[in-house]
């Protein structure tokens, strides 16, 4: 696997909330170059930019128009290619989102496809034969081309699935994954990701990667061909560059190739019951049922998260990385579950684990669910991707344009959090976070694919321990309790020494006891 990943760490940019270099009221690629110290400095590596291709932007740009332009609200091609550079130079990662499985209703892909008349791009989308015939279980729609056919969707109505060609074949009208038309979208795919690859990205997050081939089998043996195929190009192409899924199946995703794939947040899995298990959102509000496991007062122990994490990440640690998420684009903001002494637990726990972690921009300092109406096919989704609070200045420092012209509002409580205020105080959130990637980076043995063990899990307990590194790397004990009671944690061998770092109140160490003190982490060395 790439070198890099191992130490990486990413910085997820909603691009039009994060800065607008051109006072329009939207976050820009200029914007993002901008900041690229700042990101730098909170100990972020890399970056993954959401779409930022031209769209009619009915769900935020993953309805792409044009896969090899850059939306005119973020600038140009040359901006992106500057903002690579610029990257590079800080010895920092890009990577874009690929959108594969569907395009806008507005490409020319699509408009082209839609015609009566048969063209070379018929085959692009999945259609039917006949005005009247459903998608075979999958969403479609009809009556909306001059084609005498319905077409199956793979999102919103506004994204026409692309034809990468079905596992079973169970109708006329559906081909196999090698079929002319089928491989001419692998090869169309191919060709956006070396347009971009050249222009210097250093590879992509995969939007929906695990829906490219309809009627799969369950273990989707030929969406994982289609991406062996795509995957085994890019690194014949690109040794360096990599891939991470939207998948949540890393036993699929990385055997595909990709080098990393995502745990997501699914109402219920292991990462839900870790830092969110929300009751569902309730009128736009997030209604926090307080029973994720960094709540103080919950009794859910780590057991919910192992049961669903490990087995995955013990099946897949040779082949790439699982990697933990402090939210992102699709879900609720971490604070809108956990207050700021629980996510300081979560944030040590998230970034001592294997895997490459992913911060979500703002939740460094603590940005807020905001109740907002849907933008762009966000819904709910909205009210986690307003603009980054900067500082006190007009707008929180998003943008010089007049208030009612950004794209979102920014945060309108008088407490909303800003860089520039917890800049400047060594206790604030953003400085925990800063710490905590600096001891990782400064740690060989937190590194992504550093080993890791399991010390302490038990059903009803509230404490989690885990081991770290190796002979090579050198060995540590990472402790965690979020409960609002000291837990004595029984350790296999003694710690060595000081603790390498805290939160909250220092643990004790008796022989090979350690307490952890309420709400409080701690690492160590090992022997
Ligand atoms: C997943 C993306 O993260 C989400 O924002 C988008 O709406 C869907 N895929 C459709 O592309
Ligand atoms: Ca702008």
């Amino acid at each position: 696997m790439t070198d890099w990943l191992n130490d990486a760490v990413f910085y997820e940019i909603y691009p039009q909330s994060f800065l607008d270099s051109n006072a329009d009221g939207i976050g820009d690629i200029p914007g993002i170059t901008q900041k690229l110290d700042y990101v730098k400095g909170l100990g972020c590596n890399a970056l993954w930019l959401n779409p930022c291709f031209d769209s009619p932007f009915k769900d935020a740009g993953y309805d792409v128009r044009d896969y090899k332009k850059v939306a005119a609200r973020y600038g140009t091609n040359d901006d992106l290619k500057a903002l690579f550079a610029a990257a590079h130079a800080r010895s920092m990662h890009v990577l874009l989102d690929l959108v594969p499985g569907h395009t806008s209703e507005e490409h020319a892909w699509f408009r082209e496809s839609a015609r009566p008349e048969k063209n070379a791009l018929s085959g692009r989308y999945i259609w039917t034969d006949s005005w009247i015939e459903n998608g075979d279980g999958m969403p479609f729609i009809g009556g909306e081309a001059e084609r005498c056919a319905t077409y199956v969707l793979n999102f919103f109505k506004c994204q026409p699935a692309l034809n990468y060609g079905y596992g079973e074949c169970r109708r006329r009208w559906q081909q196999p994954i090698d079929s002319p038309d089928a491989l001419a979208t692998r090869d169309a795919v191919w060709d956006i990701m070396r347009f971009w690859l050249d222009a210097g990205c250093d590879g992509f997050r995969v939007d929906m990667a695990d829906s490219l081939v309809k009627n799969d089998t369950p273990d989707k043996a030929y969406t994982v061909k289609v991406w062996r195929d795509l995957t085994a190009r890019l690194k014949a192409h690109s040794p360096e560059a990599v891939m991470v899924s939207e998948w949540n199946h890393p036993t699929q995703s990385l055997r595909a190739g990709f080098d990393m794939d995502f745990m997501l947040d699914w109402q219920g899995n292991g990462y839900s019951w870790l830092v969110r298990n929300y009751d569902g959102v309730t009128e736009g509000e997030p209604k926090n049922i307080g029973k994720a496991y960094f709540c103080k007062h919950s009794t859910t122990d780590i057991t919910k998260f192992l049961d669903d994490w490990l087995p995955s990440y013990e099946a897949t640690r040779a082949d790439g990385l699982y990697c933990l998420i402090t939210g992102n684009h699709d879900t609720l903001r971490i604070s809108a579950g956990l207050d700021e002494a629980e996510r300081r637990l979560a944030f040590a726990t998230l970034f001592t684990l294997p895997g490459a972690p992913f911060l979500y921009y703002g939740d460094e300092i603590g940005m807020r669910y905001q109740k907002l109406p849907t933008k762009e096919g966000g819904y709910n989704r909205t009210g986690s991707r307003t603009p980054m609070q900067w500082d006190a200045t007009a707008n929180l420092g998003f943008s010089a344009a007049a208030a009612e012209k950004l794209y979102l509002p920014v945060d309108p409580a008088p407490d909303a959090p800003t860089v520039a205020a917890q800049e400047r105080d060594p206790r604030s959130l953003l400085n925990t976070v800063r710490a905590i990637l600096a001891l990782r980076h400064g740690t060989p043995a937190l590194g992504a694919r550093a080993p890791f063990a399991v010390e302490y899990a038990q059903k009803g307990r509230r404490a989690f321990a885990w081991r770290r590194g190796d002979e090579a790397t050198g060995r540590l004990l990472c402790a965690v309790n979020p409960g609002a009671e000291a837990c004595d944690v029984p350790l296999s061998a003694a710690v060595q020494g000081a603790p390498l770092f805290t939160l909250g109140d220092a643990p004790a160490v008796r022989g090979t006891t350690l307490t952890l003190p309420a709400q409080s982490f701690a690492v160590f060395a090992l022997a």
